[in-house]
């Protein structure tokens, strides 16, 4: 749907007026390798994606807040101050933009004045290509925007994060709003989770794609084994805090400190989550070596690694994303594949040279279908911009 269309729909929806209209874009996002990595507080490298979800939003004569979507049909008018907002939890898809506006009121940045917003939403649900975040980052650097407010991207990406586990009660880490609010066109973003430095590292791919396989699988058990494994990593890192001093993330072992004091763990899967962190950060500075020399080899087969890893370590990955990643390393031309964002379904990333991406498409389509009963999708994407404004203010 283009944006002509976009703004016949929001009047057709909320009535004309002699407000103006602003339009403003977030993407999805892609993470490229460092799973898993972001609440260990390590470095992560994710990307934004060239679609994500885009806001219309118009001030209001009253103070109310009126939420409508194009991919949803719940829709909700609500009374913008920050009190009754606190206590109008739904469990539908608006509680991504109330909890941002909660969390701007305890900013000190209650909104003004009411407004009516309209979502048009490209990421496909329960992808793991962080569709909540973009609503998130979207809605927060609107409102800064339109409120007159300096909207500082960093910031943006930490109070949608709170928002996400305070307000919707998912206890994420800060990568997929970070990546977000702060992609750029044809880099990957180079983050450290602990501190929040980060670098934009050119993701020059010359003739190989990046190709998104869906495996359409609902994501069913991702909330209850993204917190177990929360905190399999804290009592890890407990455990470890007896022998190494100043640690204060798991994420900050060496490969060779780990070695040194794994007798501490007293049980394999801790070892195993432990191996997976400490060993899967310092896959993404290889990475990001790789992606400085052009290597892109030796980038796919990071990627390679760090799935195997995923899948026997970490122990999030699920029958579809392991078929899908077997199938795409059938084709030829690719370089990596890996399953991508938090696992248990959702989709995998894969590096694929551009002649055979037709050929990743239809072979491996056939062959998931065939060994899961299930259609996967497939995008073959772009690096794309974080969250911008297109119109208006
Ligand atoms: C989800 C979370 C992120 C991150 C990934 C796994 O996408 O929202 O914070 O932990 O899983 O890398």
């Amino acid at each position: 749907m283009n944006l002509m269309e976009m703004k016949q729909a929001f009047t057709a929806q909320f009535g004309e007026s002699s407000e103006e209209i602003s339009v403003f874009q977030a993407p999805g996002r892609v993470n490229l390798i460092g799973e898993h990595i972001d609440y260990n507080g390590g470095y992560v490298l994710p990307a934004a994606l060239e679609f994500g979800t885009t806001l219309l939003l118009r001030p209001r004569q009253d103070k109310k807040l009126s939420f409508k979507s194009m991919n949803f049909p719940y829709h909700v008018e609500l009374h913008g101050d920050v009190k009754s907002l606190a206590e109008s939890k739904t469990g539908e898809w608006v509680d991504y933009s109330v909890g941002v506006i909660v969390e701007l009121g305890k900013l000190g940045r209650d909104l003004t004045r009411g407004y009516d917003f309209l979502y048009n939403g490209e990421i496909p649900n329960g992808s793991g290509l962080s569709s909540s975040a973009s609503i998130e980052v979207v809605t927060a650097y609107g409102l800064l925007s339109t409120e007159g407010y300096l909207a500082d991207r960093v910031e943006i990406a930490v109070l949608s994060q709170k928002a996400e586990n305070g307000y919707v009660g998912v206890n994420s880490g800060i990568m997929d709003q970070f990546a977000v609010a702060n992609g750029a066109k044809d880099h990957a973003i180079l983050l450290m989770c602990d501190t929040l430095e980060y670098t934009k590292v050119p993701f020059v791919t010359g003739d190989y794609k990046l190709v998104i396989s869906n495996t359409n699988k609902r994501r069913g058990l991702v909330d209850s084994k993204y917190n177990e494994r929360r905190s399999e990593c804290d009592q890890a890192l407990q455990l470890l805090q007896s022998r190494v001093s100043g640690l204060d993330y798991l994420a900050q072992l060496t490969p060779e400190q780990l070695e040194e004091h794994q007798a501490v763990l007293e049980t394999k899967p801790l070892l195993e989550r432990a191996k997976h962190v400490v060993e899967e950060n310092a896959r993404v500075l290889k990475s990001v070596e790789a992606l400085k020399q052009g290597d892109l080899a030796a980038f796919g087969q990071l990627m390679n690694a760090s799935h195997d890893s995923l899948r026997d370590l970490y122990e999030v990955s699920c029958e579809e994303l392991d078929v899908m990643v077997e199938e795409a390393r059938k084709i030829p031309g690719t370089l990596g594949s890996r399953m991508t964002g938090a696992g248990f379904g959702g989709c995998t990333v894969s590096l694929v040279h551009q002649d055979d991406v037709e050929k990743f498409v239809e072979q491996v389509g056939k062959a998931y279908e065939e060994r899961t009963g299930l259609k996967g999708d497939f995008y073959v994407c772009g690096v794309g911009e974080g969250v911008h404004q297109i119109e208006g203010v």
